[in-house]
């Protein structure tokens, strides 16, 4: 396995992560915890040529095409998520001052019906408890905004994106979500309540939803009005398979895929995705995880227990090792967690053997992963990663500590990349 320059030096900056990105305009119109930071994907832009076509083939918020976009080159994306489809599209669409100001009045309006005793409301979200996520008053407004937005006459615009983007915003802004772990929990009332002083009636305000709503569009459509000079676009697919989704020769690929982590991107975008629609019920959402890669939600679990290795997957005798290792830490959910590490490898290996079709000669890839540990085995994924790469057909890997991921020592993100051979 490839060599690695040593960790002592590298910390946790948290401006190589998403928590950067709320600042950059577009870049933090919503929330996604496993995003990575413009600043990292700029410095990696910056050191190449412009007007180049940029390819990121786990394109979740489009951070990697908006900044290539903004660059002035011509960012690509590729996501499974259908959301983060939209979405992505959404951040890289040129918006025209008439479009921004038809945005601004029609924000007016579906506020002023949002706090209308009697307006229409469209029917809560099906989710698992509901009440949990926010309490009576902000659930009615939010029921009487979407049934405003839905009621206005043009079903497709970019006026439409721009609005359901602040609605996406004000469902977590008016919502019990904390994000003060490494995902979503919920904030803890039973704490909040008890740190706080009592306060005198008098102050005892309810939090105006209409000046919230105010903030946040105007937020959204402030950044809306700053457009890229590239040009960008998010294709929905499956990078397992990423020459059937596109063809092309991209100069340069920018990503940082799903880590072998149980994090499940469906989880914090749940409320997102059925209050747009792009959810129903919980088994929808557990089939959307399992064709995701590394996805744990509902369904996927069970059927990770069944799941057999590929024959032709990506099997180096040390990979197995650590298989083996995981599958006998603990008799209940060793099986299951080295099943599950051996899907994402076998996974990867799909995307990565296949992404070399799709890139020009001579462009470079960088791959933006943290390692894992499971109970005492550490999973060397940038290790891995870079082995996966040169099999493939690409030259020269090197892996770059970037930063020290929490307070587990031994968890780090690198930046492993190397280059297309001419010949392949
Ligand atoms: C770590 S996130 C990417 C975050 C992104 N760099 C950003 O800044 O928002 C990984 C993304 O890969 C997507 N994904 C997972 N499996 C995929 C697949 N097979 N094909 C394409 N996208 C996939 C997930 O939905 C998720 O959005």
């Amino acid at each position: 396995m490839s060599k690695i320059q040593p960790l002592s030096s590298t910390r946790q900056n948290a401006d190589l992560t998403f928590k950067l990105n709320r600042q950059f305009g577009r870049h933090g119109w919503l929330r996604l915890t496993p995003a990575y930071s413009v600043k990292l994907v700029s410095e990696i832009l910056g050191a190449s040529d412009r007007g180049i076509r940029v390819l990121d083939p786990f394109s979740g918020t489009a951070t990697t095409p908006l900044c290539a976009a903004y660059a002035g080159d011509s960012g690509t994306g590729v996501e499974i998520n259908p959301f983060l489809t939209w979405l992505g599209n959404a951040k890289l669409a040129t918006y025209s001052p008439s479009c921004v100001h038809a945005a601004r009045e029609a924000l007016r309006s579906l506020i002023s019906q949002a706090i209308r005793a009697n307006a229409r409301c469209v029917a809560p979200p099906p989710m698992h408890n509901l009440q949990r996520w926010w309490e009576q008053e902000p659930l009615e407004f939010l029921c009487k905004f979407k049934a405003a937005l839905d009621d206005l006459s043009v079903k497709e615009s970019p006026t439409r994106d721009l609005l359901l983007v602040v609605f996406c915003r004000l469902v977590i802004k008016l919502s019990n979500a904390a994000f003060n772990h490494q995902s979503m929990s919920f904030k803890d009332k039973l704490k909040q309540q008890s740190s706080k002083r009592p306060q005198p009636a008098l102050f005892d305000m309810k939090p105006d939803l209409a000046y919230i709503a105010g903030v946040e569009g105007q937020e959204v459509l402030d950044s809306a009005a700053n457009n890229p000079s590239g040009v960008g676009t998010v294709i929905c697919g499956d990078s397992r398979s990423i020459s059937g989704v596109l063809s092309g020769n991209y100069d340069l690929l920018v990503t940082s895929p799903p880590y072998p982590n149980r994090i499940s991107y469906i989880r914090e975008l749940r409320p997102y995705m059925y209050w747009l629609g792009y959810l129903n019920n919980g088994r929808d959402a557990g089939e959307m995880d399992w064709a995701a890669i590394g996805g744990t939600w509902g369904i996927a679990t069970s059927r990770l227990a069944e799941w057999e290795r590929s024959p032709d997957g990506f099997r180096p005798p040390y990979l197995d090792a650590i298989l083996s290792r995981i599958r006998k830490a603990d008799k209940r959910s060793g099986p299951l967690l080295s099943n599950y590490v051996a899907k994402y490898f076998d996974d990867m290996w799909c995307h990565i053997r296949d992404v070399v079709n799709v890139m020009a000669a001579g462009a470079r890839v960088h791959y933006i992963v943290g390692n894992s540990v499971f109970y005492d085995t550490l999973v060397p994924v940038e290790g891995i990663f870079a082995d996966m790469l040169s099999k493939a057909g690409f030259s020269d890997p090197r892996i770059t500590p970037i930063r020290k991921r929490n307070s587990k020592k031994e968890l780090y993100e690198f930046d492993v990349s190397a280059t297309k051979c001419m010949s392949s």
